[in-house]
């Protein structure tokens, strides 16, 4: 049995903060943001958590399929921004939405986040021990970003989607290979320094602005360009594709300039690159539904396409997957 999507959905919040918006209160410029990383502007939710984010989106992808909430037989939520340390930001979703009969849990892989957890729901499909996964994907940035500190605060962004994950009615269709990777090494370039077990929250945590996104930009840059690229191409070539064979690639919106890079390397041109980080900067976990739904709600992605996603963050957790999409194209009352 082959796992597939089998329904997408997306949301961010209504508020649009533009790079503007950042120039008025720190030393920043709207063209440095724009030429160093290609964000114009972002969403922020104004209140609220992640599942707040998300249910919209979950909701709107049961109603796509057909099914209710009460059809639901597992949630995870992917993010590093749940709504609490505790309880999972699944089970405070599945009981907003009102999934009574789900089982779930959170994952955190920051922006692998979807990735991790597309194929954790594909291989629970796969077996058997579940009909179907519903997979929310997604950051409230603006919960852990030091907005007076211009090397991070100007990257992310908040949104998510959620997937439906099914068995395929087509063995030739849905989640075809994946390559999943993680270096812990990484973890010194980018994290959260306080706030967990290893230091507990506390006056002297605060003071020192500890809650927030740490991350050495460069450092970061230099292994997400070598990461990413190598398994996009890596899987490209063990599944015997050509640049010719792939319809899109799907990579995480961290920056224009490492997904351009990622694209060169497997000799896809522009017009197959998906970016959406323009209007919505770095969602983290994110990025790459958000996109997916986009292209889908499009009509720009066709049942058989070859898609590869890939992604690169905090970990660092890295991979690739390639997909054949077995969608029929969106009802016209959805193409947006
Ligand atoms: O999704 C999770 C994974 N994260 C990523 O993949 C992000 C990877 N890293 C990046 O995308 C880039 O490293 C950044 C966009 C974060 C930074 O771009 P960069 O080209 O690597 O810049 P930099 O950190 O080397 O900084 C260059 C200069 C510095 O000034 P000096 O030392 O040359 O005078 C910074 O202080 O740009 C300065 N700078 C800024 N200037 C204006 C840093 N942030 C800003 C800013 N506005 N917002």
């Amino acid at each position: 049995m082959r796992a597939t999507i089998t329904a997408i959905a997306h949301s961010v919040p209504p508020t649009v903060y533009d790079n503007h918006w950042f120039a008025e209160r720190i030393d920043t410029t709207d063209e440095w943001i724009r030429t160093r990383t290609g964000i114009i502007e972002r969403h922020f939710a104004t209140e609220g958590g992640v599942t707040d984010i998300l249910l919209p989106a979950a909701e709107a992808a049961l109603k796509q399929r057909g099914i209710t909430p009460l059809d639901v037989d597992c949630i995870i939520v992917a993010t590093v921004t749940p709504d609490r340390i505790f309880p999972a930001s699944a089970a405070i979703l599945q009981h907003k939405l009102g999934a009574t009969n789900a089982w779930g849990f959170d994952l955190a892989a920051a922006c692998s986040g979807f990735l991790y957890s597309l194929i954790t729901a594909s291989k629970l499909v796969e077996s058997g021990a579940v009909r179907n996964v519903l997979l929310c994907s997604g950051d409230k940035m603006s919960a852990i970003l030091d907005f007076d500190d211009r090397a991070t605060s100007v990257l992310f962004g908040d949104g998510g989607g959620c997937v439906l994950i099914e068995p395929s009615a087509d063995d030739n269709l849905g989640i075809m290979d994946f390559i999943l990777r993680m270096d812990g090494a990484g973890e010194v370039h980018l994290h959260q320094k306080a706030g967990g077990s290893l230091r507990p929250p506390s006056l002297e945590t605060v003071t020192n602005r500890e809650h927030y996104v740490y991350q050495e930009g460069q450092a970061v840059f230099k292994a997400a360009v070598k990461g990413m690229a190598d398994v996009s191409y890596e899987i490209m070539e063990r599944n015997h594709l050509t640049a010719d064979d792939v319809a899109w690639l799907i990579p995480h919106q961290a920056n224009l300039r490492i997904i351009d890079a990622t694209a060169e390397r497997m000799g896809l041109s522009k017009e197959k690159v998906m970016v959406n980080i323009d209007r919505y900067g770095n969602t983290t976990a994110g990025t790459i539904p958000i996109c997916l739904s986009e292209l889908y709600q499009q009509r720009k992605i066709k049942k058989g396409d070859y898609l590869v996603l890939s992604s690169f963050g905090a970990g660092y957790t890295w991979g690739s997957i390639l997909l054949r999409w077995s969608m029929e194209d969106a009802p016209m009352e959805e193409v947006s």
